[in-house]
């Protein structure tokens, strides 16, 4: 029995709050909408041809939030129309099953355990959970940097407004033209105080498309880690949005401590939804705010089941109702990703933006300002044309039916984002508008 489904077993013999209330037998729609891999997806353009997308548009946008693909879509019409039916009952009958495989396609997708995850409504609903809770010692501070995402900045400010915690941000380069992954690791870890108890920072920055050697940071914050006590290790969170369904990763292998993302951008999921991952030895750092619906915790509040332990995890899973067709439709955007091949995926989105960033480092008129080396960039391209304001690029590309979107941060650059919507001829369609923009 895996420790999952022990969990189910332990539950359901807890409680049997579910049992007494679904004394109707109800005719279900099974959601077997699963057959993500029973689709053809071994061409670019049946993947493309999974998506309701506006075929009249070119979608470099895709990262904003998601489309659903067809397995995501149905999944959430079945699950919304037998909540329409009944939604008690069908929720009686299918909570536990139906967020158990969102676990498990959840985990089998990122090589961690079930138990690690935390579901959430989004990237920002699990950085101000996860930040706003940690526990940090007043004599402990925060280290974060001036690059990241306003969900980080603004969890980040909150907390040091609400508690008094010292929030310190860094530059992590000199120069995005001359960045090196040794000038991003070095930094860091040269601004690490003995005080310093947290690390937070972004993956990949929507802001410029530059990608952290996350993996190297880890490493040499697990070498700062081996002097220092557990009420002192360093605990390194990573905001991995625009990594996750983009780079090919086993989250146990990447050294950070927490990675919070969405599902609903990348990861084609259901709108709406994200989760946190931490690994187990960091899990105990965090601390809820929003009471948890697990059936465990409410049935110790019931006294139906004994007072024990219950996974971090679990608990900092914010209960109240959900939007559930949509959460319980989440396993299908990780098995569309499996179905499709996570490297496959990754070496598809490398080529797209290295086609676009090769074709645009050659305009005199355009700065690109994402790094050319896959090694430090991921599916984010962001440029300025010379003349043109951001969002009148913005605005003359979608004059042509070319979908981007302006950074929303102080430095405004023209975005896109080319993925598994894209093709190669669409790319050349770009260059080819962006040459003829002029101001
Ligand atoms: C780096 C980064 N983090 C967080 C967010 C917020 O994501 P969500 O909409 O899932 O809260 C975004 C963009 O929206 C982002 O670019």
């Amino acid at each position: 029995m895996s420790s999952i489904d022990r969990r189910d077993f332990l539950t359901r013999g807890g409680l049997a709050l579910g049992a007494v209330l679904l004394t109707v037998e109800l005719p279900l729609l099974k959601p077997d909408a699963a057959a993500a891999s029973a689709v053809k997806l071994d061409t670019w353009e049946s993947i493309r041809g999974q998506f309701a997308l506006s075929p009249n548009l070119i979608h470099m946008s895709g990262f904003f939030l998601a489309s659903h693909p067809a397995s995501v879509r149905e999944a959430i019409e079945q699950h919304r129309r037998n909540l329409d039916a009944d939604p008690i009952g069908y929720w009686y009958e299918q909570e536990e099953k139906q967020e158990t495989a969102v676990l498990r396609a959840a985990a089998d997708y990122l090589a961690v355990d079930p138990f690690e995850i935390a579901l959430t409504d989004s990237t920002t609903m699990g950085l101000g959970l996860l930040y706003g809770g940690l526990r940090i010692r007043k004599d402990q501070e925060i280290l974060t940097t001036i690059h990241d995402h306003y969900s980080t900045e603004t969890s980040l400010r909150l907390r040091a407004e609400r508690t008094g915690a010292t929030v310190r941000q860094i530059p992590l380069y000199k120069s995005l033209k001359s960045v090196t992954r040794n000038e991003l690791v070095d930094t860091l870890v040269q601004h690490v105080r003995p005080q310093t108890r947290v690390i937070a920072v972004t993956w990949v920055h929507s802001s410029t498309g530059l990608k952290l050697p996350i993996h190297g940071m880890a490493e040499a914050i697990a070498k700062i880690n081996r002097t220092r006590s557990e009420q002192d290790r360093v605990i390194f969170c990573v905001d991995g949005v625009h990594a996750l369904g983009v780079e090919d990763f086993r989250l146990g292998e990447v050294g950070c401590d927490f990675l919070i993302a969405g599902t609903h951008k990348w990861m084609f999921g259901p709108r709406g939804t994200g989760l946190i991952w931490g690994h187990k030895r960091a899990w105990p750092v965090a601390q809820a705010t929003i009471p948890t619906f697990n059936t465990e915790a409410y049935g110790i509040w019931m006294k139906m089941t004994p007072p024990k332990g219950l996974p971090m995890s679990a608990s900092m899973t914010p209960g109240g109702f959900h939007s559930f067709e949509h959460r319980w439709a989440l396993d299908e955007a990780f098995k569309f990703h499996q179905a499709i091949g996570k490297t496959r995926i990754t070496q598809r989105i490398n080529e797209l933006n290295q086609q676009l960033k090769q074709g645009l480092v050659k305009m005199s008129h355009v700065a690109l300002h994402t790094p050319l080396s896959q090694d430090l960039s991921a599916g984010i391209v962001c440029f300025e044309v010379a003349g043109l304001s951001a969002r009148q690029v913005v605005e003359r590309l979608r004059t042509q039916s070319i979908i981007g979107s302006v950074t929303p941060y102080a430095a405004q650059y023209a975005r896109l984002a080319p993925g598994l919507l894209n093709s190669t001829e669409e790319i050349e369609t770009v260059l080819k508008a962006i040459q003829n923009l002029r101001s």
